[in-house]
């Protein structure tokens, strides 16, 4: 795993979402008063960026069909699609977010 820093956690909105772009990959990092959350910012259903999704407690919603994935582990809910979500661990150092990737 490789450590990014990514932003400053001020730049993630409170109970909502920001993508960054880490090495070309879309990484979406998530805040909310249970923690911050970084997963990958495709829908597994199909192509829809899931920035922008409502944010509920541990849960994001797809804006196109909108499929709630845990964002603790990315499991989806319903029957739309089964398949996972990658999630990595979001860890913050001081005043910034970081997150870890496989490396490439
Ligand atoms: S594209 Fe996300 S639920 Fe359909």
């Amino acid at each position: 795993m490789a450590r990014h820093r990514i932003a400053s956690l001020t730049d993630v909105p409170e109970n909502g979402g920001k993508a960054f772009d880490i090495g070309g990959k879309s990484v979406l990092v998530c805040r909310t008063p249970l923690g911050v959350f970084a997963m990958d910012n495709m829908c597994s259903h199909a192509f829809a960026y899931l920035e922008g999704g409502k944010v509920k407690g541990p849960h994001i919603f797809c804006p196109l069909h909108g499929v709630r994935f845990d964002m603790r582990d990315g499991t989806p809910s319903g029957t739309l699609t089964r398949k996972p979500i990658p999630v990595y661990p979001a860890i913050i150092e001081g005043d910034d977010v970081c997150v870890e990737l496989p490396e490439a």
